[in-house]
């Protein structure tokens, strides 16, 4: 592996990991990172804070504990195939809100593809105006602001664009009854395991930029939920076979990865592929639903989806409409 310059912690971790758990002595990675032995240590000592265990000694060098999993800046970066996305990052411990943080970094100039990651969040928010129980230790909690040529009425289609990266992203853990209730909560049979919320600043015709806030309950077991959401919330963990403990760092790596990967085939194709994509997730087409909305509740069926993401209705009344936005739920019958 090469390093560019200005070797950061995840090129350290990189370096350490291609010695399988061995020793690798401060001359040879700081001639490796192009860096001094003092850098080296500095960088050393900034990893054992962010949770990583490094022997170090003074005739052999450091070696890196593998077992150990950290969630952190530099276990996120050093999963990335990234050329964009998270190559800026910040992690937080603790946070009010991963989506409030990043349009600050928005507003002062933050380039597309900076992500936000905190492990908790005080002030989490979810769509309509909720709130997003973001326990420590638990989720991925995330943000990732893009700069989109677009109209305002055509961010529907990125939101939707996210959904399917974290289905794609999700799909190697074989979790059954993975898919997408419209227009972008990722469900597991009938519960919630991610929510994504967007926002947005822009003029009348031109999008200046998109945050998309991504949260997956990752590692929840069935206690970890606030009462009201316990019935219809549900976990990675608790959804996959084995109901193993899941690295968010790994995880968080693969969705920026999936998200870039998405995102440029977005920008290039344009907007119906994704539509289509987001059909292959689908849990809502061809079923029976409840729309919810401020004049209260209608019954329907939803035909399909048009390529700028609306929904197609069939009213028990049998009028066909399209829906922009809003919360729907998908009944029994
Ligand atoms: C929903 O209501 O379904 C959307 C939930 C979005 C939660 C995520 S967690 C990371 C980001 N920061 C927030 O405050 N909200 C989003």
């Amino acid at each position: 592996m090469t390093f560019r310059q200005g070797a950061s912690g995840s090129d350290l971790i990189a370096l350490l990991s291609e010695s399988s758990g061995n020793y690798v002595s401060g001359e040879y990675i700081s001639q490796r990172l192009g860096i001094t032995r003092a850098a080296v240590w500095k960088k050393i000592a900034a990893l054992k804070k962010e949770g990583y265990r490094i022997e170090a000694s003074t005739k052999k060098g450091y070696r890196l504990d593998l077992s150990a999993n950290p969630y952190g800046k530099s276990a996120i970066q050093s999963g990335l195939s990234t050329v964009r996305f998270g190559r800026t990052l910040e992690f937080h411990k603790t946070i009010s809100s991963t989506n409030t943080v990043l349009k600050q970094l928005a507003a002062n100039g933050a380039p597309e593809g900076a992500v936000v990651v905190a492990d908790s969040q005080e002030n989490g928010r979810g769509r309509l105006g909720r709130n997003w129980a973001s326990a420590p230790g638990l989720g991925l909690w995330m943000s990732l602001l893009l700069k989109p040529q677009l109209h305002p009425s055509e961010v529907q289609t990125l939101t939707l664009a996210a959904s399917v990266a974290v289905c794609r992203v999700l799909e190697p853990l074989k979790i059954p009854g993975l898919g997408i209730k419209w227009p972008n909560d990722i469900m597991v049979g009938n519960k919630k395991v991610c929510g994504i919320l967007t926002e947005l600043s822009a003029e009348a015709e031109r999008v200046a930029w998109v945050i998309l806030g991504i949260g997956i309950n990752v590692n929840h077991q069935k206690q970890d939920f606030p009462k009201d959401i316990a019935a219809i919330a549900t976990s990675v963990r608790l959804s996959t076979q084995n109901h193993d403990s899941v690295d968010r760092s790994v995880l968080a790596s693969g969705l920026i990865n999936e998200m870039e990967q998405v995102y440029d085939d977005y920008i290039r194709k344009g907007s119906a592929w994704i539509v289509d994509e987001w059909k292959k997730w689908n849990l809502t087409l061809g079923k029976r639903i409840r729309l919810l909305s401020q004049n209260g509740e209608t019954t329907a069926v939803a035909q399909d989806i048009t390529p700028d993401g609306k929904l197609v209705v069939k009213r028990d009344d049998g009028t066909i409409s399209e829906i922009l936005s809003g919360e729907i739920s998908i009944r029994s019958v």
